[in-house]
């Protein structure tokens, strides 16, 4: 496995490489991650993870700062899952200049991107540039992050990039909870409190397995259920699985997102149901 921060060194190493199948992440990687190389292993014969934490899709009030960086322990687990080659760039080396050219994805100020503005101009404008500078023919995405899988989607349909995007399932801990690099944050005690945000989805989707048609009382709902027990909840929505947008009457094909801090911890979770 090879580890190379510069650009030019990379573009030099991934010349003549036929099919490169690409994972792009922030570092700190869980099985969550490990999952999505796996995936990539599957897609292409040159297996290509970036670790890079994007200053760009952090507010100014967000954890940049504190964000785990892990470099080492993340080189021996990728080496470990067969990955050819690690991108690890300076914050220099992909922004030189401040970046002044950037991508606004559709959704940008919805759902998650109403709390946290610019993130996914952020994330968008560094996933263009990564897949600039990989140029790979599959790129793999984590399901948990749904919004931002929707927002790589569009750019990648509406800006016609070369690339096969491919959603990996979200991976849990034993009781449910979706794995992330955030949840190392949490205490021990909000570590056993922080399923309910899972549970209360698990919950979601069986009322609308049921045939529960009213969503906005069960958003309503849930947000009680969560404040009650302490968290501060962003939002819980119900929307089409294919747009993220309000669904249609008769859209049989759902997904129920929610975000919500526990302590200083946010955390994000996704469930699919289609009914
Ligand atoms: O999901 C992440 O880790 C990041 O948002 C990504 C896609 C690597 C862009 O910085």
């Amino acid at each position: 496995m090879q580890v190379i921060p510069a650009i030019s060194e990379l573009r030099q190493r991934l010349r003549g490489e036929t099919s490169i199948s690409f994972v792009p992440t922030m570092g700190n990687l869980h099985g969550g991650h490990l999952d999505l190389v796996r995936i990539a292993r599957k897609h292409g014969k040159c297996v290509v993870v970036s670790i890079f934490v994007n200053s760009l899709q952090f507010g100014v009030n967000e954890d940049f700062g504190k964000y785990p960086r892990t470099l080492q322990a993340d080189c021996e687990k990728l080496e470990q899952c067969g990955v050819d080659v690690v991108f690890t760039p300076t914050e220099l080396e992909l922004y030189p200049q401040p970046q002044l050219v950037t991508v606004e994805p559709p959704l940008e100020n919805d759902l998650c991107g109403a709390f946290r503005p610019g993130h996914f101009r952020g994330v968008a404008t560094v996933v263009l540039k990564l897949f600039n500078i990989v140029q790979p023919h599959t790129a793999v995405f984590g399901r948990k992050d749904c919004q931002q899988l929707y927002a790589v989607r569009q750019m990648v349909s509406q800006l016609n990039l070369p690339v096969e995007i491919i959603g990996g399932d979200t991976v849990r801990e034993p009781d449910g909870l979706a794995l992330s690099s955030r949840n190392q944050y949490l205490s021990t005690d909000e570590r056993t409190r922080a399923v309910f945000l899972y549970q209360t989805l698990a919950g979601m989707r069986q009322a609308v397995l049921d045939g529960t048609k009213d969503f906005v009382a069960l958003e309503r709902q849930a947000v009680q259920e969560l404040t009650a027990r302490g968290w501060q909840v962003d939002y819980v929505a119900v929307r089409a699985r294919n747009s993220l947008t309000l669904p249609q009457s008769g859209e049989s094909d759902l997904v129920i997102l929610a975000a919500a801090r526990l302590g200083q911890t946010r955390l994000i979770d996704n469930l699919e149901v289609c009914i």
